[in-house]
């Protein structure tokens, strides 16, 4: 019956992390998937998270299934942090919000929904590059793969006139996908003003933004962070899309918490958005799982531990911030070539500019990890393995 089964590739993300956990070799250091480990190289237990979660295991509530669209509490707490508190668009009612299975979730169930809507014309234009996933992602629901230039390999910024250039041409009813921040995997973002002349190219071809922001905090705030929402939320558009997750801000990554939100013209699309986000859930895993909602729910519930995870999130920020530097100051002193670019990106990720070939070195003879396309997670350094990551960078390039 499975015979004609053949082997798939492995995830060029994921799967680099499986021979990761294989490789023997006892100084291994992993720069390829997205996580944020502090000085001690430990993904952290956030103290606020683990202050809800102590309180929720005092509580010992049954687990009674959640609504499809999830935990209430949880979807109105998403909407203010990723729409800000004072919305007009929450306000009006035009957002329909969906507890998700991570931001993967909330990536498929949207891609689904905007299928059913687009039918066989469905294209999405994807940046080049991009997370990997979000072109198996489309490509799996259905839809047309169109790429925009994004990043300029020359001057390590954006390529800001071909990426409108590109849009330009797009068809009207194309959905954009756009990286809120912390780019991955450039670690290149656009500045506001940057955001407002795209969301009016947006708004006057047409093309259906979706936002994916799974970085909020990384860079500059959760406000700052959430930029390109605000500015599409003030543009009079009257229809876009976001997918956020906790896994990074909330350092949760295992507990798969994200959300969909979906905005439409009026109270009433929205409603029937919510109505169709439902259907799409129920007919994939039915509905989401109670425990990192209940614990995200139950800090942003709270003006106290909102206040200190904003601290937190501060911390890891900072932290990144300053091992970008460290980076670049290693190698400048080890005289390798200028990666001074690196303190300009954002994020937990670094496009290095390192070649395939420079990856697998590093790999085989330093037993360090970075993803074939040069992208390192800049989040994964410290300062016990800094020096060593720098050493073989510069060696590499020699
Ligand atoms: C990454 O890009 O490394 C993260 O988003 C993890 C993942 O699922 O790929």
């Amino acid at each position: 019956f499975f015979a004609p089964v053949e082997m798939a590739p492995g995830d060029p993300i994921l799967g680099l992390t499986e021979t990761y956990l294989a490789d023997a070799r006892p100084h291994k250091i992993n720069l390829g998937v997205g996580i944020y480990v502090d000085e001690q190289g430990r993904i952290p237990l956030l103290p606020t998270v683990h202050e809800v979660e102590l309180a929720l295991a005092a509580a010992a509530k049954p687990r009674g299934y959640l609504p499809i669209d999830g935990l209430a509490a949880y979807n109105r707490l998403t909407q203010q942090l990723v729409f800000g508190e004072q919305s007009p668009l929450l306000a009006a009612g035009r957002v329909a919000t969906a507890q998700t299975i991570g931001g993967s979730a909330a990536l498929r169930v949207a891609a689904d929904l905007l299928k059913q809507v687009a039918g066989a014309k469905a294209k999405v234009a994807i940046s080049s590059p991009s997370w990997g996933n979000h072109h198996v992602v489309f490509r799996t629901a259905g839809f047309e793969l169109l790429e925009y230039r994004y990043y300029d390999a020359a001057s390590h910024g954006p390529d800001f006139a071909g990426m409108l250039e590109d849009l330009g041409r797009m068809e009207p009813g194309t959905v954009v996908l756009l990286h809120a921040c912390c780019h991955n995997p450039t670690g290149v973002d656009l500045d506001a003003a940057q955001w407002a002349q795209l969301v009016e190219l947006l708004r006057e071809r047409k093309l259906l933004p979706f936002v994916d922001m799974a970085y909020q905090g990384f860079d500059r705030g959760t406000a700052q962070d959430a930029t390109a929402v605000r500015v599409l939320a003030e543009s009079g558009i009257e229809a876009f899309v976001v997918a956020n997750s906790y896994s990074k801000s909330f350092s949760l990554y295992g507990e798969r918490v994200g959300a969909l939100s979906m905005v439409g013209a009026d109270r009433g699309e929205a409603e029937r958005l919510q109505s169709k986000i439902k259907q799409v859930i129920r007919t994939i895993y039915s509905s989401p799982s109670t425990h990192g909602a209940a614990l995200v729910a139950g800090v942003l519930g709270s003006a106290e531990l909102r206040a200190r995870w904003e601290q937190e999130l501060g911390g890891m920020r900072s932290r990144i911030h300053a091992m970008r530097a460290g980076f670049v100051e290693k190698l400048a002193a080890l005289g390798a070539p200028d990666f001074g670019f690196i303190n300009k990106q954002a994020g937990m990720f670094s496009y290095s500019g390192l070649s395939k070939a420079q990856v697998h070195r590093l790999r085989d003879e330093h037993a360090i990890y970075a993803l074939d396309s040069g992208r390192i997670c800049v989040a994964a350094l410290n300062h016990a393995n800094l020096d060593t990551v720098a050493a073989a960078v510069a060696a590499v390039c020699r």
